[in-house]
């Protein structure tokens, strides 16, 4: 295969680099595309250095194109490279919520590619993390009703953002004040509930996301969910609480056993020697963990979990190799 990244020197970018070679996709031909501030810069692949290019207008020489440069980004060139002949797997929300653009957890829809008109959305990240965990309850014990607390990372906002952090975590322990351009606070030593753009309902963007998005991969377009998105000040990994009432009878004991055998899942949950999921574990890890599992005391028939997945990761550079895998066979 031919493959493209458009938006190679990012955060996620970078991973898809990582994950490519670790998957030992069958690269024919690499090419690596950013904004014309990084042309020629260089990057290893597979022991060889490659040169990255400013973005060409026009259809890209790749047989898929992994797209992880912004939503307007993706909006203006995904149709060009698509009908250039390009499979677009883009990790933007702009194409997510067409009917006609797949919407693809590889654990839980790989059924959804049948038919693709060569653009297939990578879900936002928040959503990956807690659907893939709570798709083997949902199919378990059919999922009623959702609500997610997130404590998000802030590479979730790509590299500078990383950098913001850092840079200001380094000002205030000198004595200084953290500087945010990224952020609409600084978030060193702190945390800030807003993350994208705030809606008329009084949710954000993000929060929003995780709704509509869990929605149309599940194929449930009545299953209720509520949000609340947190960025917090660590460097890479989301971690997401869920409580989660179901029409089935469930158990705490039933649904570790449910997720014990589900793919993309480690199950972390042994509390009494300190054992539950934390980004400083969850970090660089392919599987998502998922423990703190227990019954929760407001609802009937309801367990509370927490989750942790590197969302740099399974929420995006390794989601969009594992589609691509799905379009070899
Ligand atoms: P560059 O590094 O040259 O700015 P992140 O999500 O970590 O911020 O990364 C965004 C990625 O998108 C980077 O690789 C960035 O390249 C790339 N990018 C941003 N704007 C453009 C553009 N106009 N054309 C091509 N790539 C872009």
């Amino acid at each position: 295969m031919r493959v493209a990244i458009v938006g190679a020197t990012g955060a996620v970018g970078q991973e898809m680099l990582g994950v490519l070679e670790n998957r030992k996709f069958p690269v024919a031909e690499l090419r690596l595309y950013a904004s014309a501030r990084s042309a020629g810069k260089t990057t290893r692949f597979l022991g060889q250095d490659i040169t990255v290019e400013a973005l060409p207008e026009g259809p890209l020489p790749a047989d898929i194109v992994l797209a992880s440069a912004g939503g307007s980004l993706s909006k203006q060139y995904a149709p060009v490279w698509a009908k250039g002949g390009s499979i677009v797997i883009d990790n933007s929300s702009a194409f997510r919520y067409e009917d006609w653009v797949p919407l693809v957890i590889p654990e839980i829809n790989p059924g959804a590619l049948v038919g693709h008109k060569n653009i297939v959305a990578n879900p936002n990240c928040t959503t990956i993390i807690m659907a893939v965990a709570l798709w083997p309850l949902h199919q378990a014990f059919k999922a009623r009703r959702v609500i997610i607390s997130s404590y998000q990372a802030s590479s979730g906002a790509g590299a500078s953002a990383m950098e913001e952090l850092l840079e200001g975590t380094r000002a205030v322990l000198s004595g200084g004040k953290a500087e945010n351009k990224i952020f609409a606070y600084p978030l060193p030593f702190n945390v800030i509930p807003h993350i994208d753009v705030f809606q008329e309902n009084g949710y954000t963007k993000e929060e929003m996301k995780v709704v509509w998005e869990t929605r149309k991969i599940f194929g449930e377009p009545g299953l209720k969910l509520s949000a609340t998105c947190v960025r917090v000040p660590t460097l890479r990994t989301h971690s997401e609480a869920v409580t989660v009432e179901f029409e089935k009878p469930v158990t705490p004991e039933a649904a570790r056993e449910v997720l014990s055998a589900a793919a993309g899942i480690d199950l972390v949950d042994v509390p009494s020697e300190k054992k539950y999921p934390m980004p400083m574990n969850a970090s660089s890890k392919y599987n998502v963990e998922v423990g703190r599992i227990r019954k929760n005391l407001v609802f009937d028939n309801a367990l509370d979990f927490f989750v942790a997945g590197d969302q740099l990761l399974k929420g995006a550079a390794l989601n969009a190799v594992q589609i691509a895998e799905l379009l070899l066979d």
